[in-house]
């Protein structure tokens, strides 16, 4: 797997608890970051630093609760006294048509995928304006670029202004040297696509739509990751990456 050297950093990994959040605390723990598991679901948090190898600390809350993000970031930094990597991964996908979805799954993806990323931002983009240096990335998605996915108005939505909100921090906060960009995942074998995966004709529909020929998996998701935290990304900022195996080229 690639490496980079991420020894003495700090890093906080939102829903990372399963999926592509766990594959990223153990990918930035192996290469000797201390990482901050942070998941709604405690125990799966735990579940993680239990399997990762090298320093990991769960840190269990709901991120689309601002308080409770506050009181997350001032917990790290109680215990480690430094922030230097922010990783908004936490994500849902509720599936609905727009005539048909409630009020509350719109409001509630829109404040986990979205609204989630500001506290966090401007939380930890504070810890890290003191230090002189940090590096966020946001786990937006291929729909970020407005590319409309069959009843996920609010999912769609949601990426879509993450990728925003990621280019409009990264222009902010270039002047602390801290960098921000957007990874787009396509198609990744998790939790949130186990239902679809299990569906022949969507599987062969997906295949044939991906130039590469096989969906992807979290660790593909990690190496880019892995690189944007390391000194070699240090000239790239406000980007929206996509790691999708050639099925959307822009
Ligand atoms: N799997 C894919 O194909 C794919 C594609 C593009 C983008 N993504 C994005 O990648 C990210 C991770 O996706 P995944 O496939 O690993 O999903 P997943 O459903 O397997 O894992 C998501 C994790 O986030 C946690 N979570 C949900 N709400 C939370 C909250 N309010 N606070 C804290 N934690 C919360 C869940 O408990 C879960 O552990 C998401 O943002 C998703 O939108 C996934």
């Amino acid at each position: 797997m690639y490496s980079v050297n991420l020894s003495g950093r700090v890093a906080l990994v939102t829903g990372a608890g399963r999926g592509i959040g766990r594959a990223l605390a153990h990918g930035l723990a192996e290469c000797g970051a201390i990482v901050a598991v942070n998941d709604i679901d405690a125990e799966s948090a735990l579940m993680t630093t239990a399997l990762g190898r090298g320093e990991l600390k769960p840190y269990p809350a709901d991120v689309a609760d601002p308080a409770a993000v506050q009181r997350m970031i001032d917990e790290i930094m109680t215990d480690y006294n430094r922030l230097d990597i922010l990783i908004n991964n936490a994500g849902i996908e509720p599936t609905a048509s727009v005539l048909e979805m409630t009020i509350n799954e719109w409001q509630r993806t829109l404040d986990v995928n979205l609204s989630a990323a500001f506290y966090t931002s401007q939380a930890a983009g504070r810890v890290m304006r003191e230090a002189g240096h940090g590096v966020i990335i946001n786990i937006a998605s291929i729909a970020g670029h407005n590319i409309p996915l069959k009843d996920r108005s609010a999912y769609v939505a949601s990426k879509a202004g993450l990728v925003g909100f990621t280019r409009e921090c990264a222009r902010e906060f270039a002047a602390y040297n801290i960098r921000v960009n957007a990874i787009c995942p396509g198609v990744i074998e998790t939790e949130m696509t186990a239902k679809r995966r299990a569906d022949e004709a969507q599987m062969a529909k997906w295949l044939a739509d991906i130039p590469q020929g096989r969906l992807g998996v979290p660790e593909d998701v990690l190496g880019l990751a892995l690189f944007l935290c390391s000194d070699g990304a240090r000239y790239i900022t406000g980007q929206a990456i996509n790691v999708d195996g050639g099925k959307v080229m822009l």
